[in-house]
């Protein structure tokens, strides 16, 4: 941080506005947090398949693949996770310069990080947070990567929700409990939520 100098930012000659008009839609990143395990992955990549089946740009951003390039280099202590936050928020909103609908799915369990990439949104209304609300032992129950076994055996340390902490969102946009709610259900109340707030349509949209 701090090392960039001398370094000027360019103006360039196609807006956001304009890509926006294009697509006919606005870009935004829905931000999916909540415990591992608890389905962050599955709505994400079911709205990403529902949304592009509409003609809509929309890409997701996954904790898990995310960490074997571009943060490969960071592990699970707070530091290194408030450094994964970061990174993935910047990433995030360049997608949404280029008038993307992008869908992030990390834990991001602090909210302080989140509440970061909040505000350094270029418009109000491009942070959307999603609240994915599943209790610890519906999680730990699902376990579909063994790692909350592992997690109780001692096997992994600093591992959300058994070691390490999780500060759920206080005032997310949208909360969807994936224990009591299908995965098309979920998928539905989002898109409700992006169709009521106008960000499926453009000013310059004609159709
Ligand atoms: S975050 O806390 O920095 O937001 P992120 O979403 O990128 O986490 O990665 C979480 C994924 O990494 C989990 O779904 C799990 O597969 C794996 N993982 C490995 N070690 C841990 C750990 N100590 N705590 C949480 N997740 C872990």
């Amino acid at each position: 941080m701090g090392k960039s100098s001398n370094v000027v930012w360019h103006e360039t000659h196609v807006g956001r506005e304009d890509r926006e008009a294009r697509r006919g839609h606005k870009g935004a990143t829905i931000w999916f947090t909540g415990l591992s395990g608890s389905g962050k992955s599955t709505l994400a990549n079911e709205l990403d398949r529902r949304l592009y089946e509409q003609g809509r740009f929309s890409y997701v951003l996954d904790g898990d693949n995310v960490r074997h390039g571009l943060n490969g280099d960071l592990g699970f202590s707070p530091a290194d996770r408030t450094e994964n936050i970061r990174r993935i928020g910047e990433v995030a909103k360049l997608f949404v310069d280029a008038g993307a609908l992008v869908l992030t799915a990390f834990i991001s369990p602090y909210r302080d990080d989140r509440d970061r990439v909040r505000n350094i949104a270029d418009r109000p209304g491009d942070f959307i947070e999603v609240f994915v609300d599943c209790p610890l032992d519906v999680c730990e129950q699902r376990d579909p990567k063994g790692l909350y076994k592992k997690a109780r055996a001692g096997e992994i340390p600093e591992f959300t929700g058994i070691s390490a902490p999780y500060e759920a969102p206080e005032q997310a946009e949208i909360t969807v409990n994936t224990a009591e709610m299908s995965v098309v259900e979920a998928v539905d109340f989002i898109l409700e939520y992006l169709r009521t707030g106008q960000y499926l349509e453009s000013s310059s949209n004609q159709d």
